[in-house]
C-alpha cells in the first residue's frame, strides 16, 4: 500500500467532530440510462453532471434494482428488496405498503452524526401511514411527491393531488416544471442552512421518468434529434443538468462546496420504449439484463482521491447507506446487507463485494422474471429476464421511430450464464459451456431464496381513495 493511502486511512480512522463532518448530496435521476450522459454520449448536454463526474470517481459497476420503489428501498434501508418485501414491481398509489418500519433509514443514520437532514423530491417507498413518509423516518424536511409518475407541471396522479410541503399538500405550485421548484427548494434550504451543523440532502428528482415534458427551451437545445420523444427526452436530461448546477452554485456561494460529498446515481436502467438510451447494454428498465441493473453513477467532492476518474469494482445500491455513513465518519450497521465501500472508492482499492443479487421476484403475474445472481465475474439468470431485451441506439431514424427490433422472450425459461467482466453486453451465453458454474451459482441462489420475505403487493386498498383527503393522495388509511 502507498504512503498516500497509509495516511488517508489512518486520518479516516480519527473520530469527525460535527464541524468536520462533509456535506452530503445525494442524487438521485428517476429512469436516466447510462448512455443518456455527456460523459459517454456526446450528443448530450449535461455540462455540470459532466464536470462533477470527470472531476469525480465515475462508477463503472454500481448496480440498481431494475425499478424505482426497489432501488429506492436500498439507498434508503441497505437492505435488499427481496429482503423487505419491496421486490415486486412499485408500490402503487392505492397499495397500502411501506417499507416495513422496523428498518433504519439513512437520514436516521445521519441523524445520530449530527446532520441536518432533507429531501426534495420522490418518494415512492408508501405512504397509507404518516410512520411511512420522510419526516417520520429521519428527514427534518420533505418537499415533493410521494408516488411516481405524475405529471410534472400540475403534479397530479391520475386525478388527484400528489405534491407536498412537509406534511401539507402543496397546491399553489400548478404550472411549475418540478425540476425549477425543487432546484429552488434546495437552493433555499442551502442559503438558510445553519454551518455549523453538517448538511444531509437527499435530492431525488422527478427527471426524467415519464411523463415526457419539459419546457419548450430545454428541448430545443436538441434540434438535430429527430424524433420528438428522444428530442424531449434529452431536453429533460438538460432540465435535470441545470437543477444539479444550481444546487451545486448554491453550495459554492455559501461556502460549502469544498466539504460536500456528492453521489449521483439512477434509480434504474433507462426504460429504452420511453425514449432513454442504456447503448451498448442489453435491455433496460424493467429488465435485469445489465441495461436495467448497470446504474449511472458516480462520486464528486470532499474526502475522495483525485488521482483516478473511475472505479470499476462492484457496488450495489444497498450499499450507498453504509458507504455514506462511513465517509460521514460513522460507523456503519452489521446487520444490514449493505456494506461500505468508503475506502475502497476513495482510496482506489479492490471492493470487498464479490456478489450480488439482482433480484428475487416469486410473483406470479405480472411477471418481470426476476431471478438473478452475481458471483464474481459471472451472472446467471433463472428465466424470464424480463423485456424489452436487445441492444438499441438512441431513436432518431424518422420523427416517431420505435424499437422495431424490440425483442421479448416471454415465455421461455431460459438459463442465462455471462462472464460480465469479459462480455459487460451480454453477447456471449456460457449456460450450455459451463454447466459447473451454472451450477455452482444456482446453488448460490437458492441460498440466498431461502432468507427471501415474501412480496407485500396487495390489491388495491379503496381506503386510498384521494376525494376523502380533499383530492390528494394523503396518509391515514392504513
Ligand atoms: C423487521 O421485521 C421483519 C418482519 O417481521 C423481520 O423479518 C426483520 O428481520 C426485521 N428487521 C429488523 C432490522 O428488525
Ligand atoms: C406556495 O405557498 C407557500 C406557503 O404559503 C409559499 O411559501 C410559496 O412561496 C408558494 N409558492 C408559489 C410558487 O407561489
Ligand atoms: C437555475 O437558476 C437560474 C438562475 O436563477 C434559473 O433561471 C433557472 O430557471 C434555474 N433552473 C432550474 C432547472 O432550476
Ligand atoms: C447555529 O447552530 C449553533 C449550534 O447549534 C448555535 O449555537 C447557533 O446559535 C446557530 N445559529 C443560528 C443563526 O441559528
Ligand atoms: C439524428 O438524425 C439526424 C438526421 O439523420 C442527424 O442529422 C443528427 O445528427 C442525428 N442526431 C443525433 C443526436 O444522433
Amino acid at each position: 500500500m502507498e504512503l498516500r493511502q497509509l495516511c488517508a486511512l489512518f486520518l479516516f480512522s480519527l473520530p469527525l467532530s460535527s464541524a468536520q463532518r462533509p456535506n452530503i448530496v445525494f442524487i438521485v435521476a428517476d429512469d436516466l440510462g447510462w448512455n443518456d450522459v455527456g460523459f459517454r454520449n456526446p450528443d448530450m448536454k449535461t455540462p455540470n453532471i459532466d464536470q462533477l463526474a470527470t472531476e469525480g470517481i465515475i462508477f463503472e459497476n454500481a448496480y440498481v434494482q431494475p425499478l424505482c420503489s426497489p432501488s429506492r428501498t436500498a439507498f434508503m434501508s441497505g437492505m435488499f428488496p427481496f429482503h423487505a418485501g419491496m421486490q415486486h414491481l412499485v408500490v402503487g398509489p392505492p397499495q397500502a405498503v411501506c417499507v416495513p418500519l422496523n428498518y433504519t433509514f439513512l437520514p436516521q443514520e445521519l441523524k445520530k452524526l449530527g446532520y441536518a437532514t432533507h429531501m426534495i423530491g420522490k418518494w415512492h417507498l408508501g405512504f397509507c401511514k404518516w410512520e411511512c413518509t420522510p419526516t417520520y423516518r429521519g428527514f427534518d424536511t420533505f418537499f415533493g411527491y410521494y408516488n411516481a409518475a405524475e405529471d410534472y407541471f400540475h403534479h397530479n396522479v391520475g386525478r388527484y393531488l400528489d405534491y407536498r410541503d412537509n406534511q401539507l399538500p402543496a397546491r399553489n405550485y400548478s404550472g411549475e416544471y418540478s425540476a425549477f421548484t425543487f432546484a429552488q427548494r434546495a437552493v433555499d434550504i442551502i442559503h438558510r442552512h445553519n454551518v455549523s451543523q453538517p448538511l444531509f440532502m437527499y435530492l431525488p428528482y422527478q427527471n426524467v421518468h415519464g411523463p415526457i415534458e419539459v419546457p419548450q427551451k430545454y428541448e430545443d437545445m436538441y434540434p438535430s434529434v429527430r424524433n420528438e420523444g428522444r428530442r424531449k427526452y434529452c431536453g429533460m436530461v438538460s432540465a435535470l443538468d441545470e437543477a444539479v448546477g444550481n444546487v451545486t452554485k448554491a453550495l459554492k456561494e455559501r461556502g460549502l462546496f469544498e466539504n460536500t460529498l456528492i453521489l449521483f446515481t439512477a434509480d434504474n436502467g433507462g426504460p429504452i420504449e420511453v425514449y432513454a438510451n442504456n447503448w451498448p447494454l442489453r435491455g433496460g428498465k424493467h429488465t435485469i439484463w445489465e441495461g436495467g441493473t448497470r446504474g449511472t453513477s458516480f462520486m464528486y467532492g470532499a474526502g475522495l482521491q483525485k488521482t483516478r476518474t473511475t472505479y470499476d469494482g462492484m457496488i450495489h445500491a444497498v450499499d450507498w447507506k453504509s458507504t455514506l455513513v462511513s465517509a460521514a465518519g460513522g460507523t456503519p450497521e452489521t446487520d444490514i446487507d449493505g456494506m461500505s465501500h468508503w475506502d475502497s472508492i476513495r482510496n482506489g482499492l479492490p471492493s470487498s463485494r464479490t456478489e450480488f443479487i439482482y433480484n428475487i421476484d416469486d410473483f406470479e403475474v405480472p411477471r418481470e422474471g426476476h431471478a438473478g445472481i452475481r458471483v464474481g465475474d459471472y451472472k446467471l439468470i433463472l428465466g424470464y429476464p424480463g423485456g424489452p431485451d436487445g441492444w438499441h441506439r438512441p431513436m432518431n431514424r424518422t420523427e416517431d421511430d420505435k424499437y422495431e427490433q424490440t425483442v421479448y422472450t416471454e415465455g421461455d425459461e431460459p438459463v442465462h450464464l455471462f462472464n460480465i467482466r469479459e462480455d459487460p453486453t451480454e453477447h456471449n451465453d456460457l449456460a450450455q459451456q459451463m454447466p459447473d458454474m451454472v451450477a455452482k451459482l444456482r446453488a448460490r441462489f437458492e441460498e440466498y431464496k431461502k432468507t427471501m420475505v415474501p412480496a407485500n403487493f396487495p390489491e388495491p386498498d379503496p381506503a386510498s381513495d384521494p376525494r376523502k383527503y380533499g383530492d390528494v393522495w394523503s396518509p391515514g388509511w392504513c
